[in-house]
Protein backbone atom coordinates (compact mmCIF):
# COMPACT_ATOMS: atom_id res chain seq x y z
CA UNK A 1 0.00 0.00 0.00
CA UNK A 2 1.11 3.15 -1.06
CA UNK A 3 0.58 6.38 1.31
CA UNK A 4 0.84 10.04 0.48
CA UNK A 5 1.07 11.99 3.67
CA UNK A 6 -0.30 15.25 2.76
CA UNK A 7 -0.54 18.49 4.73
CA UNK A 8 -3.88 20.37 4.04
CA UNK A 9 -3.67 24.35 4.28
CA UNK A 10 -7.16 25.31 3.53
CA UNK A 11 -6.33 29.06 4.13
CA UNK A 12 -8.80 31.94 3.50
CA UNK A 13 -11.90 33.22 1.66
CA UNK A 14 -12.91 30.52 -0.64
CA UNK A 15 -10.08 28.51 0.19
CA UNK A 16 -11.17 26.22 2.41
CA UNK A 17 -14.57 25.59 0.02
CA UNK A 18 -12.44 24.24 -2.74
CA UNK A 19 -9.72 22.33 -0.45
CA UNK A 20 -12.80 20.39 1.17
CA UNK A 21 -13.63 19.47 -2.91
CA UNK A 22 -10.19 18.28 -3.61
CA UNK A 23 -10.28 16.33 -0.46
CA UNK A 24 -13.26 14.57 -1.50
CA UNK A 25 -11.66 13.37 -4.84
CA UNK A 26 -8.36 11.98 -3.00
CA UNK A 27 -11.10 10.07 -0.60
CA UNK A 28 -13.20 8.94 -3.68
CA UNK A 29 -9.43 8.00 -5.36
CA UNK A 30 -8.50 5.83 -2.27
CA UNK A 31 -11.79 4.13 -2.54
CA UNK A 32 -11.40 2.89 -6.05
CA UNK A 33 -7.76 1.93 -5.86
CA UNK A 34 -6.48 -0.85 -3.09
CA UNK A 35 -2.78 0.26 -3.41
CA UNK A 36 -2.92 3.31 -2.91
CA UNK A 37 -3.88 5.74 0.66
CA UNK A 38 -3.86 9.85 1.64
CA UNK A 39 -3.16 10.61 4.73
CA UNK A 40 -4.68 14.34 5.87
CA UNK A 41 -3.62 16.41 8.30
CA UNK A 42 -5.12 20.00 8.20
CA UNK A 43 -3.44 23.50 9.97
CA UNK A 44 -5.29 25.94 10.69
CA UNK A 45 -3.22 28.85 9.47
CA UNK A 46 -4.04 31.94 7.66
CA UNK A 47 -5.83 35.22 8.30
CA UNK A 48 -7.92 34.43 11.03
CA UNK A 49 -5.16 32.70 13.17
CA UNK A 50 -3.36 35.86 12.42
CA UNK A 51 -6.08 38.03 14.17
CA UNK A 52 -5.72 36.04 16.82
CA UNK A 53 -1.88 34.68 17.16
CA UNK A 54 -0.41 37.33 15.33
CA UNK A 55 1.19 35.42 13.05
CA UNK A 56 0.42 33.56 10.05
CA UNK A 57 1.43 30.08 10.71
CA UNK A 58 2.62 28.65 13.78
CA UNK A 59 6.43 29.22 15.26
CA UNK A 60 8.13 25.85 13.86
CA UNK A 61 5.24 25.70 11.22
CA UNK A 62 8.22 24.78 8.77
CA UNK A 63 9.53 22.06 10.27
CA UNK A 64 6.18 20.94 10.99
CA UNK A 65 5.24 20.79 6.89
CA UNK A 66 8.83 19.42 6.55
CA UNK A 67 7.56 16.09 7.92
CA UNK A 68 4.65 15.33 5.10
CA UNK A 69 5.11 14.02 1.30
CA UNK A 70 3.12 16.87 0.27
CA UNK A 71 0.89 20.46 1.06
CA UNK A 72 -2.18 20.89 -0.51
CA UNK A 73 -3.10 24.84 0.22
CA UNK A 74 -6.33 26.74 -0.83
CA UNK A 75 -5.66 30.64 -0.55
CA UNK A 76 -4.45 33.15 1.59
CA UNK A 77 -4.63 36.71 1.89
CA UNK A 78 -8.16 38.47 2.98
CA UNK A 79 -9.02 42.55 3.98
CA UNK A 80 -8.24 43.28 7.55
CA UNK A 81 -4.91 41.89 7.31
CA UNK A 82 -1.90 43.46 4.70
CA UNK A 83 -1.52 41.50 1.55
CA UNK A 84 2.13 41.59 1.92
CA UNK A 85 1.99 40.17 5.56
CA UNK A 86 -0.17 37.41 4.63
CA UNK A 87 1.79 36.03 1.66
CA UNK A 88 5.03 36.57 2.87
CA UNK A 89 4.34 35.15 6.00
CA UNK A 90 2.93 32.29 4.46
CA UNK A 91 2.63 31.10 1.04
CA UNK A 92 5.63 32.87 -0.06
CA UNK A 93 7.43 31.72 2.87
CA UNK A 94 6.50 27.64 1.89
CA UNK A 95 7.52 28.04 -1.15
CA UNK A 96 10.77 29.97 -0.39
CA UNK A 97 12.00 27.63 2.48
CA UNK A 98 11.20 24.56 0.33
CA UNK A 99 13.15 25.79 -2.17
CA UNK A 100 9.94 25.11 -4.78
CA UNK A 101 12.14 27.49 -7.89
CA UNK A 102 9.69 25.50 -10.29
CA UNK A 103 6.17 26.55 -10.51
CA UNK A 104 4.05 24.64 -13.19
CA UNK A 105 1.02 25.97 -14.88
CA UNK A 106 -0.52 24.27 -17.69
CA UNK A 107 -2.58 26.90 -20.04
CA UNK A 108 -5.15 23.71 -21.18
CA UNK A 109 -8.21 24.49 -23.26
CA UNK A 110 -10.57 22.01 -22.53
CA UNK A 111 -13.72 23.04 -24.38
CA UNK A 112 -13.60 25.77 -27.15
CA UNK A 113 -16.66 27.38 -25.40
CA UNK A 114 -14.46 28.25 -22.26
CA UNK A 115 -12.45 30.72 -24.59
CA UNK A 116 -13.51 34.10 -25.47
CA UNK A 117 -10.96 33.88 -28.73
CA UNK A 118 -12.55 33.85 -31.77
CA UNK A 119 -12.08 30.04 -33.58
CA UNK A 120 -9.68 28.91 -31.33
CA UNK A 121 -10.16 25.11 -29.99
CA UNK A 122 -8.39 22.85 -27.87
CA UNK A 123 -5.58 22.29 -30.40
CA UNK A 124 -5.00 25.72 -30.76
CA UNK A 125 -4.26 26.58 -26.87
CA UNK A 126 -2.13 24.01 -25.17
CA UNK A 127 0.56 24.47 -23.64
CA UNK A 128 2.48 24.69 -20.29
CA UNK A 129 4.22 27.76 -18.52
CA UNK A 130 7.32 27.22 -16.82
CA UNK A 131 7.60 29.87 -14.03
CA UNK A 132 10.70 30.91 -11.99
CA UNK A 133 9.20 30.61 -7.86
CA UNK A 134 12.08 31.27 -5.65
CA UNK A 135 13.87 34.20 -6.42
CA UNK A 136 13.71 37.15 -9.47
CA UNK A 137 11.23 39.89 -9.08
CA UNK A 138 9.85 38.67 -5.80
CA UNK A 139 13.10 37.99 -3.78
CA UNK A 140 12.44 40.36 -1.50
CA UNK A 141 14.78 42.67 -1.33
CA UNK A 142 14.32 46.23 -1.27
CA UNK A 143 13.59 48.87 1.12
CA UNK A 144 11.67 51.44 2.10
CA UNK A 145 13.73 55.01 2.72
CA UNK A 146 12.35 58.19 4.49
CA UNK A 147 9.16 56.50 5.03
CA UNK A 148 6.64 59.67 4.87
CA UNK A 149 9.02 62.24 3.96
CA UNK A 150 8.59 63.89 0.41
CA UNK A 151 12.33 62.45 -0.48
CA UNK A 152 10.52 58.48 0.08
CA UNK A 153 12.37 56.13 -2.13
CA UNK A 154 10.81 52.45 -2.31
CA UNK A 155 13.49 49.91 -3.59
CA UNK A 156 12.65 46.56 -5.00
CA UNK A 157 15.72 44.63 -5.93
CA UNK A 158 15.23 41.87 -8.93
CA UNK A 159 17.81 39.00 -7.88
CA UNK A 160 18.60 36.63 -10.67
CA UNK A 161 21.50 34.42 -9.29
CA UNK A 162 23.26 32.01 -11.36
CA UNK A 163 22.32 28.98 -9.86
CA UNK A 164 18.71 29.98 -9.72
CA UNK A 165 18.50 30.87 -13.74
CA UNK A 166 20.36 28.25 -14.82
CA UNK A 167 18.48 25.68 -13.23
CA UNK A 168 14.36 26.51 -14.27
CA UNK A 169 15.87 26.97 -17.92
CA UNK A 170 17.10 24.02 -17.56
CA UNK A 171 14.53 22.51 -16.04
CA UNK A 172 12.39 24.28 -19.09
CA UNK A 173 14.94 22.32 -21.62
CA UNK A 174 14.14 18.64 -19.76
CA UNK A 175 10.63 19.72 -20.00
CA UNK A 176 10.61 20.55 -23.42
CA UNK A 177 13.13 18.17 -24.62
CA UNK A 178 11.08 15.30 -23.12
CA UNK A 179 8.22 15.88 -24.49
CA UNK A 180 9.02 16.80 -27.92
CA UNK A 181 8.14 20.25 -27.58
CA UNK A 182 9.35 23.89 -28.62
CA UNK A 183 10.57 25.74 -25.61
CA UNK A 184 10.10 29.36 -25.55
CA UNK A 185 12.02 32.01 -23.38
CA UNK A 186 9.96 35.34 -22.22
CA UNK A 187 12.05 38.38 -20.64
CA UNK A 188 12.45 41.58 -21.56
CA UNK A 189 16.50 42.18 -22.02
CA UNK A 190 15.12 45.72 -23.77
CA UNK A 191 14.53 47.56 -20.74
CA UNK A 192 15.44 45.49 -17.52
CA UNK A 193 19.25 45.01 -19.06
CA UNK A 194 20.71 43.32 -16.09
CA UNK A 195 18.69 41.36 -15.32
CA UNK A 196 17.25 39.97 -18.23
CA UNK A 197 20.27 40.35 -20.29
CA UNK A 198 21.51 37.97 -18.15
CA UNK A 199 18.83 35.85 -18.25
CA UNK A 200 18.37 35.49 -22.29
CA UNK A 201 22.37 34.76 -22.31
CA UNK A 202 21.62 31.71 -19.94
CA UNK A 203 18.53 30.54 -22.23
CA UNK A 204 21.04 30.79 -24.81
CA UNK A 205 24.25 29.10 -22.64
CA UNK A 206 21.85 26.58 -21.84
CA UNK A 207 20.31 25.89 -25.26
CA UNK A 208 23.67 24.76 -26.80
CA UNK A 209 23.37 21.74 -24.14
CA UNK A 210 19.96 20.65 -26.12
CA UNK A 211 20.60 21.10 -29.81
CA UNK A 212 17.14 19.22 -30.76
CA UNK A 213 15.14 21.28 -28.88
CA UNK A 214 13.71 24.36 -31.08
CA UNK A 215 13.85 27.15 -29.50
CA UNK A 216 12.05 30.72 -29.43
CA UNK A 217 12.74 33.87 -27.01
CA UNK A 218 10.34 36.82 -26.62
CA UNK A 219 9.79 39.92 -25.06
CA UNK A 220 7.23 39.57 -23.03
CA UNK A 221 5.19 42.54 -24.01
CA UNK A 222 5.03 41.17 -27.72
CA UNK A 223 4.70 37.34 -25.92
CA UNK A 224 1.11 38.86 -24.44
CA UNK A 225 0.26 40.33 -27.89
CA UNK A 226 1.17 36.43 -29.54
CA UNK A 227 -1.15 34.93 -26.15
CA UNK A 228 -3.90 36.26 -27.60
CA UNK A 229 -3.53 36.41 -31.54
CA UNK A 230 -1.31 32.75 -31.61
CA UNK A 231 -1.67 30.90 -28.50
CA UNK A 232 -0.54 27.89 -30.72
CA UNK A 233 2.79 29.38 -31.15
CA UNK A 234 3.19 28.10 -27.49
CA UNK A 235 4.30 24.44 -26.28
CA UNK A 236 6.27 24.75 -23.06
CA UNK A 237 7.34 28.22 -21.49
CA UNK A 238 9.95 29.27 -19.27
CA UNK A 239 9.85 32.77 -17.54
CA UNK A 240 10.58 34.91 -14.64
CA UNK A 241 8.21 35.24 -11.35
CA UNK A 242 6.39 38.11 -11.86
CA UNK A 243 6.21 37.79 -15.79
CA UNK A 244 5.27 34.02 -15.01
CA UNK A 245 2.89 35.32 -12.47
CA UNK A 246 0.87 37.38 -14.45
CA UNK A 247 1.46 35.28 -17.61
CA UNK A 248 -0.78 32.77 -15.73
CA UNK A 249 -3.53 35.10 -14.98
CA UNK A 250 -3.55 35.59 -18.66
CA UNK A 251 -3.46 32.63 -19.96
CA UNK A 252 -5.94 31.56 -17.31
CA UNK A 253 -8.13 33.92 -19.15
CA UNK A 254 -7.83 32.44 -22.07
CA UNK A 255 -9.03 29.41 -20.98
CA UNK A 256 -11.74 29.05 -18.73
CA UNK A 257 -11.15 31.74 -16.14
CA UNK A 258 -9.16 31.35 -12.46
CA UNK A 259 -12.19 29.03 -11.42
CA UNK A 260 -9.79 26.54 -13.90
CA UNK A 261 -6.27 26.99 -13.53
CA UNK A 262 -3.69 25.09 -11.45
CA UNK A 263 -0.13 25.71 -10.35
CA UNK A 264 1.97 22.99 -8.72
CA UNK A 265 5.19 24.72 -6.85
CA UNK A 266 7.80 21.93 -7.03
CA UNK A 267 11.19 20.96 -5.30
CA UNK A 268 12.01 18.45 -8.09
CA UNK A 269 14.58 17.08 -5.75
CA UNK A 270 11.99 16.23 -3.51
CA UNK A 271 14.58 17.34 -0.71
CA UNK A 272 11.13 19.34 0.59
CA UNK A 273 7.97 19.05 0.27
CA UNK A 274 6.17 20.56 -2.96
CA UNK A 275 3.27 22.32 -2.85
CA UNK A 276 -0.25 21.80 -5.11
CA UNK A 277 -2.89 25.20 -5.58
CA UNK A 278 -5.22 26.98 -7.43
CA UNK A 279 -4.16 29.32 -9.10
CA UNK A 280 -6.44 32.32 -7.88
CA UNK A 281 -6.49 33.64 -4.78
CA UNK A 282 -9.38 34.00 -1.86
CA UNK A 283 -11.87 35.57 -4.05
CA UNK A 284 -13.62 37.42 -1.02
CA UNK A 285 -16.76 38.86 -3.30
CA UNK A 286 -17.89 35.03 -3.54
CA UNK A 287 -16.26 33.73 -0.36
CA UNK A 288 -19.06 31.94 1.88
CA UNK A 289 -21.20 31.78 -1.27
CA UNK A 290 -20.48 28.08 -1.70
CA UNK A 291 -20.33 28.98 -5.02
CA UNK A 292 -16.75 29.22 -5.51
CA UNK A 293 -15.51 26.98 -8.83
CA UNK A 294 -13.37 24.21 -7.09
CA UNK A 295 -12.00 22.95 -10.64
CA UNK A 296 -8.78 24.70 -10.50
CA UNK A 297 -8.22 23.09 -6.93
CA UNK A 298 -9.34 19.18 -8.03
CA UNK A 299 -7.03 20.09 -11.08
CA UNK A 300 -4.14 20.73 -8.65
CA UNK A 301 -5.35 17.28 -7.19
CA UNK A 302 -4.51 15.77 -10.41
CA UNK A 303 -0.90 17.45 -10.76
CA UNK A 304 -0.21 16.42 -7.02
CA UNK A 305 -1.00 12.62 -8.10
CA UNK A 306 1.08 13.11 -11.56
CA UNK A 307 3.95 14.44 -9.38
CA UNK A 308 3.55 10.84 -7.22
CA UNK A 309 3.61 9.05 -10.60
CA UNK A 310 0.19 8.26 -9.59
CA UNK A 311 -0.53 9.52 -13.64
CA UNK A 312 -3.56 7.30 -14.26
CA UNK A 313 -5.18 9.15 -11.80
CA UNK A 314 -4.03 12.46 -12.66
CA UNK A 315 -5.63 11.67 -16.24
CA UNK A 316 -8.90 9.95 -14.59
CA UNK A 317 -9.17 13.70 -13.03
CA UNK A 318 -8.22 15.73 -15.78
CA UNK A 319 -10.68 13.86 -17.67
CA UNK A 320 -13.08 14.11 -15.49
CA UNK A 321 -12.71 18.05 -14.97
CA UNK A 322 -13.23 17.99 -19.11
CA UNK A 323 -16.79 15.44 -19.46
CA UNK A 324 -18.44 18.00 -16.15
CA UNK A 325 -17.63 20.97 -18.34
CA UNK A 326 -18.54 19.14 -21.90
CA UNK A 327 -21.74 18.13 -19.99
CA UNK A 328 -22.41 21.54 -19.12
CA UNK A 329 -25.02 20.19 -16.30
CA UNK A 330 -23.24 21.12 -13.06
CA UNK A 331 -20.99 23.72 -13.30
CA UNK A 332 -20.59 27.03 -10.87
CA UNK A 333 -21.88 30.50 -12.37
CA UNK A 334 -18.08 31.33 -13.37
CA UNK A 335 -18.82 29.28 -16.22
CA UNK A 336 -22.09 29.92 -16.66
CA UNK A 337 -23.90 27.19 -14.32
CA UNK A 338 -25.71 27.33 -11.10
CA UNK A 339 -24.64 24.27 -9.22
CA UNK A 340 -22.56 24.69 -5.84
CA UNK A 341 -19.44 23.66 -5.53
CA UNK A 342 -20.28 20.47 -3.46
CA UNK A 343 -22.34 19.99 -6.61
CA UNK A 344 -19.19 20.20 -8.66
CA UNK A 345 -17.34 18.06 -6.49
CA UNK A 346 -19.86 15.45 -6.33
CA UNK A 347 -20.43 15.24 -9.84
CA UNK A 348 -16.17 14.79 -10.32
CA UNK A 349 -16.43 11.91 -7.59
CA UNK A 350 -18.95 10.08 -10.29
CA UNK A 351 -17.42 10.41 -13.07
CA UNK A 352 -14.35 9.20 -12.01
CA UNK A 353 -15.94 5.75 -10.61
CA UNK A 354 -16.99 5.51 -14.17
CA UNK A 355 -13.38 5.78 -15.55
P1 LIG B 1 -8.77 36.27 -6.72
O1 LIG B 1 -8.15 35.20 -7.53
O2 LIG B 1 -9.09 35.91 -5.32
O3 LIG B 1 -10.11 36.77 -7.43
C1 LIG B 1 -10.13 37.41 -8.71
C2 LIG B 1 -11.52 37.23 -9.34
O4 LIG B 1 -11.69 35.88 -9.77
C3 LIG B 1 -12.66 37.52 -8.38
O5 LIG B 1 -13.71 38.13 -9.09
C4 LIG B 1 -13.09 36.13 -7.92
O6 LIG B 1 -14.44 36.03 -7.53
C5 LIG B 1 -12.80 35.28 -9.14
N1 LIG B 1 -12.44 33.92 -8.76
C6 LIG B 1 -11.25 33.52 -8.25
N2 LIG B 1 -11.28 32.21 -7.99
C7 LIG B 1 -12.49 31.76 -8.32
C8 LIG B 1 -13.13 30.48 -8.27
N3 LIG B 1 -12.49 29.38 -7.83
N4 LIG B 1 -14.42 30.39 -8.68
C9 LIG B 1 -15.06 31.45 -9.15
N5 LIG B 1 -14.52 32.69 -9.23
C10 LIG B 1 -13.25 32.84 -8.82
O7 LIG B 1 -7.79 37.52 -6.77
P2 LIG B 1 -7.82 38.92 -5.95
O8 LIG B 1 -9.23 39.36 -5.77
O9 LIG B 1 -6.87 39.77 -6.66
O10 LIG B 1 -7.20 38.56 -4.54
C11 LIG B 1 -7.96 38.25 -3.36
C12 LIG B 1 -7.00 37.86 -2.25
O11 LIG B 1 -6.34 36.62 -2.58
C13 LIG B 1 -5.89 38.85 -1.99
O12 LIG B 1 -5.64 38.84 -0.61
C14 LIG B 1 -4.71 38.30 -2.75
O13 LIG B 1 -3.47 38.72 -2.26
C15 LIG B 1 -4.92 36.82 -2.52
N6 LIG B 1 -4.32 35.95 -3.54
C16 LIG B 1 -3.85 34.75 -3.06
C17 LIG B 1 -3.39 33.81 -3.95
C18 LIG B 1 -2.96 32.50 -3.42
O14 LIG B 1 -3.15 32.20 -2.27
N7 LIG B 1 -2.35 31.66 -4.22
C19 LIG B 1 -3.41 34.07 -5.33
C20 LIG B 1 -3.89 35.29 -5.78
C21 LIG B 1 -4.38 36.23 -4.86
C1 LIG C 1 0.01 33.45 -7.50
C2 LIG C 1 -0.25 34.59 -6.58
C3 LIG C 1 0.93 34.83 -5.67
C4 LIG C 1 2.15 35.07 -6.52
C5 LIG C 1 0.74 35.99 -4.70
C6 LIG C 1 -0.53 35.82 -3.94
C7 LIG C 1 1.91 36.23 -3.83
O1 LIG C 1 -0.58 35.73 -7.31
O2 LIG C 1 0.29 32.35 -7.00
O3 LIG C 1 -0.10 33.62 -8.72
O4 LIG C 1 2.37 36.18 -7.00
O5 LIG C 1 2.89 34.14 -6.75
MN1 LIG D 1 -0.93 35.34 -9.38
Amino acid sequence: MKTINIALIPGDGIGPEVVEEGVKVLKAIEQLDDRLSFSFTSFPWGCEYYLQEGKMMADDGIEQLNQFDAIYLGAVGYPGVPDHISLWDLLLKIRKQFDQYVNLRPITLLNEALTPLKARTERDIDFLIIRENSEGEYAGAGDRLFKGKPEEVALQTGVFSRKGTERIIRYAYEEARNSGRTLTSISKGNALNYSMVFWDEVFEEIGKEYPDVETYSYLVDAASLYFVNDPGGFEVVVTSNLFGDILTDLGAALTGGLGLATGANVNPEKKFPSMFEPVHGSAPDIAGKGIANPLAAIWSVSQLLDFFDEDKWGAAILSSIRDIINEKEILTPDLGGNASTADVGDRIVEQLKSK
